[in-house]
């Protein structure tokens, strides 16, 4: 496989993760910045146990930065690692000098992609991962658990280009899986954040506590207002594949803190709105209620309006 000039936007614990294991596949990796300046930078990356501590070198580039800029002539793939709203905003210096170069959108949510100016030939792929990845600091990221990630076309490529971007990922980090209907894999994820997420902020809680009873009416109830609008829109999910899931990742994931949770706690803005807000809005276009969805989409969005 030839080495790849990879451009990462979003310097979170999910773009470094990537940043680091598409390195150690020998790509070169330049990772845009809005805090740190243009400079190369040594990782670490802590694996769950603690134990292995593998090192690499990847370049940062400041945010809109002549040199920045510049790098765009040579970039054969681009990863966005935002949060969902951060995206327009992140590729928005970008966009026109990076019309022919494929661009994969990695994040919690759905919806983003509709907040883009894009023109039709724009190659898109919309990708979902099950990874955790926490930044520790400038220089250290630790992967809390292995995941597995989902990609397939949003726009503007052809199946065979698609698969071969999807090689690259999994040679990085696997497993990397191609999907036909990607839309399927993300309403997916989406239910979990959707019934995990806001649930987790308002109580401020683990994950792991939405196994207990009383938080069983309200999960059960946002799973089938989202099954009901997946039915409408032919995505092939249904109520008991969704529940299951969640509860696996309830499961999995017990100790942790949820990103909306770590959101809420320190006062930052949600992805609420490409969450529980994305469904609220679908279900309105159908005339179809979701009153659970909306109870927890207003619950934070009254959380968020009390930061300054
Ligand atoms: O947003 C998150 O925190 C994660 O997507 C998930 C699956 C809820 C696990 O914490």
């Amino acid at each position: 496989m030839t080495n790849k000039n990879i451009l990462i936007i979003g310097n979170g614990a999910i773009g470094t993760l990537w940043a680091h294991y598409l390195t150690q596949a020998g790509h070169h990796i330049h990772l845009i910045s809005r805090r740190q300046s243009s400079q190369t930078i040594d990782h670490t990356l802590l694996q769950h146990d603690g134990e292995l501590a593998l090192n690499q070198q990847f370049r940062i580039l400041e945010h809109q930065s002549t040199s920045t800029l510049n790098a765009l002539a040579n970039i054969d793939l681009v990863l966005v690692t935002t949060k969902s709203y951060q995206i327009k905003p992140a590729l928005a210096p970008y966009i026109k000098q990076l019309q022919h170069c494929p661009i994969i959108l990695l994040h919690n949510g759905m919806g983003a992609i509709d907040t883009l100016d894009l023109a039709s030939r724009q190659p898109i792929l919309l990708a979902t991962t099950s990874h955790g990845a926490l930044r520790q600091d400038a220089h250290t990221t630790l992967h809390t658990g292995q995941g597995k990630t989902m990609i397939g076309i949003a726009q503007g490529m052809s199946e065979h280009d698609a698969k071969m971007i999807t090689a690259v990922l999994e040679n990085a980090l696997p497993p990397v899986t191609y999907c036909t209907d990607i839309n399927q894999a993300l309403w997916q994820k989406l239910a979990i954040n959707c019934a995990i997420n806001a649930l987790t902020a308002i109580n401020n809680c683990r994950n792991g506590e939405l196994a207990q009873q009383q938080y069983q009416a309200t999960i059960n109830g946002v799973l089938s207002e989202i099954s009901q609008l997946t039915q409408r829109l032919n995505i092939a999910l249904n109520y008991q594949q969704l529940r299951d899931s969640v509860t696996e990742v309830i499961a999995l994931t017990a100790t942790n803190f949820s990103s909306m949770q770590q959101d809420i706690k320190y006062k930052r803005r949600s992805e609420i709105e490409y969450i529980n807000g994305y469904v609220v809005r679908q279900a309105k276009a159908l005339n179809l209620k979701t009153p659970f969805n909306e109870q927890l989409y207003l619950a934070i969005k009254v959380l968020e309006s009390q930061f300054s």
